[in-house]
């Protein structure tokens, strides 16, 4: 095993609260491509396109000026100047951002900058849902981090509105299986292949999850 450390897994399976714990404990960079593909809704927004104008928003991608940070203390988020951090996580951004994600230009175009990104910072732990399949398919250490659908809800209900609470469940369930349904339109991104580890983590806390990665790192 070894870097980079590629990780998938689809929303709610803690892949990012993951990911950015293990590159603070290893000492390595951080990229949360996730983050790209909603940086690039924003700015296609931001440039007043149609989002399933696709011709019209790769334009919009390939000339987008995006700062990602590496930190995983510091994921601040400069796009076209402007501080995108808090903007890309607003309910109605996620809602969209699948209609950016299904277009194979912008795609390919992001999938490039995170391919320069690696090979610049190959110390680095890399999270989305098809880099342990397309993005760096040759990284020594690729793991996929499922969970139960269960958890998965309550913990994106937790995350996203304060609370698991029964009307908080039913509500992010709504948000979640919408995105679900639209994100499998792209590709078949948790289909498991040779040398990806499978990590179920709905009885782990991250903590434990955290150490496994850890472990099949530096193993
Ligand atoms: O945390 P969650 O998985 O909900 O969201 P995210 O990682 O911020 O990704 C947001 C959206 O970007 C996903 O719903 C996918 O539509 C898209 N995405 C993608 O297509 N490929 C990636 N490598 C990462 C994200």
């Amino acid at each position: 095993a070894g870097y980079p450390i590629a990780i998938d897994g689809p929303s709610g399976s803690g892949k990012s609260t993951v990911s950015r714990q293990v590159a603070r404990e290893l000492g390595l960079c951080y990229l949360d491509t996730g983050a790209m593909y909603r940086a690039a809704a924003w700015a296609a927004q931001r440039a007043g396109v149609e989002l399933t104008d696709q011709p019209a928003v790769t334009a919009v991608v390939r000339a987008m000026k995006l700062e990602m940070p590496l930190d995983p203390d510091n994921q601040v988020m400069i796009c076209e100047g402007e501080d995108i951090t808090s903007a890309i996580r607003a309910p109605e951004l996620s809602r969209v951002v699948s209609r950016v994600a299904v277009n194979l230009d912008v795609r390919a175009e992001l999938i490039a900058r995170q391919r320069a990104i690696i090979a610049a910072h190959p110390r680095i732990v890399v999270e989305g849902r098809d880099i342990t399949s397309v993005v760096a398919p040759d990284a020594p250490t690729k793991i996929l981090l499922t969970a139960s659908e269960a958890t998965r809800l309550a913990r994106r209900a937790r995350e996203v509105r304060g609370s698991a609470a029964p009307d908080a469940l039913a509500a992010t369930r709504a948000e979640v299986s919408e995105r679900d349904a639209q994100d499998s339109t792209v590709a078949s991104f948790l289909e498991d292949r040779d040398g990806v580890v499978t990590i179920d983590s709905s009885q782990m806390s991250i903590a434990d999850v955290v150490a496994a990665v850890r472990a099949l790192a530096q193993g």
